[in-house]
């Protein structure tokens, strides 16, 4: 068979096998796994000597070109994507936020607008539904027809996003029917903005006041009501940017009566801590988004849950906003600063860095984490998510022993700060891949922007 690109003598490593193996694509899709494939047989052959060949990453968190907070997200989908590809990331399943008395197809169509032509990676989107009328909860399962089959539902940001509890349990009783998997961003919203209101007319106007209001109890509460809503609808549920250890708890017992309740963590979570915020001035509204950073014995329950699979997925919930003009909105009010964290470029290393140089789980647990669960949760799987013949040749050719340090004068998202600044990690991405296509090479991007497709997701059907 004759290839356009090979892959030679690389480590493939998926969520269930290492080998040493050559890969050969055409046509955008792996075509053969061999222990070796000769090299006339491509047009282009790559080297993987000493590196693992890897599924492309998975971020099924993200929110490009977003407007929240009175401003608008600073990467839209060509920065974004370009950002997320130099990490190893090859499909990104975004947020289409319905607007209060807009459909749901309006967001939809909206965020197909956003993407067009921009983005340089394969996408998806969820829909954050925000006002679900009885008469509205119909077009859930025109979406889920169109290929946007989960919605992102709020406990949190009450007259804003917020959703009641009727209105989240009929969503979820819709879901059961339509396959779609609820997501939900799990805080006790009504009973933050008391504690909040309190703060500020205490005079605490800091950005570590955002992290002082929104206690682990709030988050535990809200995660507990959703597991409950969702066992009473029959309907699986998917807990976003869990944060502390009190809400893994939740989820842990739900799991332990065999339901299918899922989660979500995030490199912030498992990397920054409360103690960020010791920095001087206003500097701490880098690192004010939501849930917030906890205290730093969270960190290693965390990891720990995501060793045992009470955890299954980590995402970046990449909501980044300047510091300059966008997050000083919020001097002299933290409630101003617009939430959210730049991460999308730097969630393989990270992960595999703390994850397997840590020794807190195998190479093929990291695989399952970033690419593979979140394929097969999100309906993308097995065209996303593995090294199989036939799937989409999304590849990432990852040096486990090169060292980076990251920073924000370094890296590609378009924001003047790196929340990880600093930070050494081991393991980055050599060359990456999209559907067949040398898309990152040493460092530089040679892909192409508006590359990337929309990807209709097939229905929930578990793990
Ligand atoms: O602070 C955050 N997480 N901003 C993005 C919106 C959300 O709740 O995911
Ligand atoms: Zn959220
Ligand atoms: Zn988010």
């Amino acid at each position: 068979m004759q290839f356009d690109t090979l892959i030679q003598g690389g480590t493939v490593v998926t969520a269930a096998d290492t080998y040493k193996s050559d890969v050969g694509i055409k046509d955008g899709r792996i075509a053969a796994i061999a222990a070796s494939l000769p090299a006339d047989s491509a047009r282009q052959v790559l080297s993987a000597a000493g590196c693992y060949v890897l599924p492309g990453g998975i971020d099924v968190h993200t929110h490009l070109d977003m407007p929240f907070g009175g401003t608008v997200s600073a990467d839209d989908f060509e920065s974004g994507t370009i950002a997320a590809a130099h990490g190893g990331t090859t499909t990104l399943i975004d947020f289409a936020i319905q607007g209060k008395g807009q459909t749901l197809r309006h967001a939809f169509d909206t965020w197909m607008a956003k993407a067009d032509r921009k983005a340089a990676i394969d996408y998806a989107f969820h829909c954050i539904a925000t006002d679900l009328p009885d008469a509205r909860l119909e077009e859930m399962d025109d979406l889920v027809r169109e290929g946007v089959s989960s919605f992102k539902l709020f406990m949190a940001y009450p007259g804003v996003l917020m959703l009641d509890d009727a209105s989240i349990f009929k969503a979820m009783s819709r879901a059961a029917k339509n396959g779609a998997l609820i997501c939900m961003h799990a805080e006790n919203g009504s009973a933050i903005d008391v504690i909040v209101q309190r703060a500020l007319a205490e005079g605490k106007t800091a950005p570590k006041y955002h992290a002082l209001t929104r206690p682990t109890t709030a988050e535990a509460e809200a995660t507990s009501r959703a597991i409950a809503l969702a066992e009473m609808a029959g309907a699986p549920v998917y807990i976003v940017h869990l944060s502390c250890n009190e809400a893994l708890e939740k989820v842990r017992e739900a799991r332990d009566r065999g339901l299918p309740a899922y989660a979500e963590t995030c490199p912030q979570y498992l990397y920054l801590s409360i103690e960020n915020f010791d920095v001087p001035g206003f500097e701490g509204a880098k690192y004010v988004f939501t849930p917030p950073l906890r205290e730093k014995w969270h960190q290693e329950k965390l990891w720990q849950g995501l060793a045992s699979d009470h955890l299954q997925v980590v995402s970046t919930d990449h909501c980044p906003f300047c510091y300059k003009e966008q997050k000083e909105l919020g001097k002299g009010d933290f409630t101003k600063i617009p939430n959210g964290g730049p991460g999308i470029e730097h969630r393989m290393s990270l992960v595999f860095s703390g994850g397997v140089h840590g020794k807190r789980f195998s190479v093929n647990r990291f695989v399952e984490l970033v690419s593979t669960t979140p394929a097969k949760l999100f309906g993308l799987y097995p065209r996303k998510g593995a090294i199989a013949v036939g799937a989409d040749a999304d590849i990432v050719i990852f040096d486990p022993e090169k060292e980076e340090t990251i920073s924000a004068a370094s890296h590609h998202m378009r924001v003047d700060y790196s929340m990880f600044e600093g930070i050494k990690v081991k393991g980055v991405p050599r060359q990456v891949l999209s559907a067949g296509r040398l898309i990152v090479d040493k460092g530089k991007f040679t892909g192409k922007a508006g590359s990337g497709r929309f990807l209709k997701r097939n229905t929930y059907s578990g793990v």
